[in-house]
C-alpha cells in the first residue's frame, strides 16, 4: 500500500492562506476568469495580500485577462509564484507551452494536485482560483485537497444556466463545501432569482482585457466590487 503524502503537503503550503475563494462556474463562456483576475486585483488594490491561481486546463486565460505576459515562477523549495500587479499569480499555462514542463504524463486532476502541492504561496489574505468548468474530478479534488475553500458561484440569466446552478449547489452543500454566494453575470438588470448579486453586461470590457489599470475602471469592476461585497469578500 502507498500513502498519499499530497493531502498533508497541499495543507503545509495553504498553512499560510486566510482564505481560498474557488471561482465555480457549471457553463463554459460565462465569465469566471474575468471575475476571478478582477476579482483578485480588486482586493490586492485593497491591500489584501492576494492569489490567483489559474485552473483551467483546457483554456487558462487568467494570464490574458491580466496582460501578464514573460512570467515565470521562481524554483526556490517548491515554485513560487510571480507578482503581478501586486497580485501572486500562478497559471497552469505556465507549464503548458512544451517548456519546463514538471507534469509530463499526468492527468489534469493530477496535474493541478501536483501544482498545489509545489506552489509556495507563503502568507496570504485570499487565494483566488480560477477553476475548470464544471463538476468533474479535478473540481472536486481541489475541493478536496484545498481544505476550507470556498465558493463564488459565477452564472448567466438563462433557464439553462440556472438548472445547473440549482443541481450543482445542491451536490455542493451535500459535499458540505461552503457558497459564499451567486453572482449573476451579464445580467440584463433584472433582479437576479437565486444569486446574491447582478454584474451588468459591460461593452467597454472587452477593450480593458490584458489592462489591469483599465480593467478596475469599467463598470464590471464596480459591479464586482459590489457583488464581492455581498459574498462577504472584503
Ligand atoms: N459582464 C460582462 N460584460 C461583457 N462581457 C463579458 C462580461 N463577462 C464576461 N464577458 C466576456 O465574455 C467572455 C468569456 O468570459 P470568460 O473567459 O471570463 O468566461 P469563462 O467562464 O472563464 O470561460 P471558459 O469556460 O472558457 O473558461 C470574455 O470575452 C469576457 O470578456
Ligand atoms: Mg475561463
Amino acid at each position: 500500500m502507498t500513502i498519499d503524502p499530497r493531502p498533508s503537503v497541499i495543507a503545509e503550503r495553504l498553512k499560510g492562506v486566510k482564505r481560498v475563494i474557488a471561482v465555480t462556474g457549471w457553463k463554459g463562456g460565462i465569465g469566471k476568469s474575468v471575475t476571478a483576475s478582477t476579482l483578485a486585483l480588486l482586493l490586492a488594490k485593497q491591500g489584501y495580500r492576494t492569489g490567483l491561481f489559474d485552473l483551467d486546463f483546457a483554456g487558462a486565460s487568467d494570464h490574458l485577462v491580466l496582460g501578464a505576459k514573460g512570467l515565470f515562477p521562481k524554483e526556490e523549495k517548491g515554485l513560487e509564484p510571480p507578482v503581478f500587479e501586486g497580485v501572486k499569480f500562478m497559471s497552469v499555462v505556465f507549464f503548458s507551452e512544451n517548456k519546463a514542463v514538471p507534469l509530463r504524463g499526468a492527468n489534469v486532476s493530477d496535474a493541478i494536485i501536483e501544482l498545489l502541492a509545489i506552489t509556495q504561496w507563503g502568507e496570504l489574505d485570499f487565494l483566488v482560483l480560477d477553476m475548470p468548468p464544471g463538476i468533474n474530478d479535478a473540481a472536486l479534488d481541489v475541493m478536496r485537497f484545498a481544505k476550507g475553500a470556498e465558493v463564488l458561484a459565477v452564472t448567466v440569466p438563462s433557464v439553462l444556466a440556472h438548472d445547473v446552478l440549482e443541481r450543482s449547489l445542491a451536490l455542493y452543500r451535500r459535499l458540505g463545501v461552503p457558497v459564499l454566494g451567486v453572482v449573476e453575470n451579464m445580467s440584463d438588470g433584472r433582479r437576479p432569482a437565486g444569486a446574491c448579486a447582478a454584474i451588468r453586461r459591460d461593452p467597454k470590457l472587452e477593450a480593458a482585457l490584458g489592462r489591469p489599470a483599465a480593467l478596475l475602471k469599467t463598470a464590471f469592476a464596480r459591479d464586482l466590487r459590489r457583488a464581492a461585497a455581498k459574498a462577504g469578500l472584503a
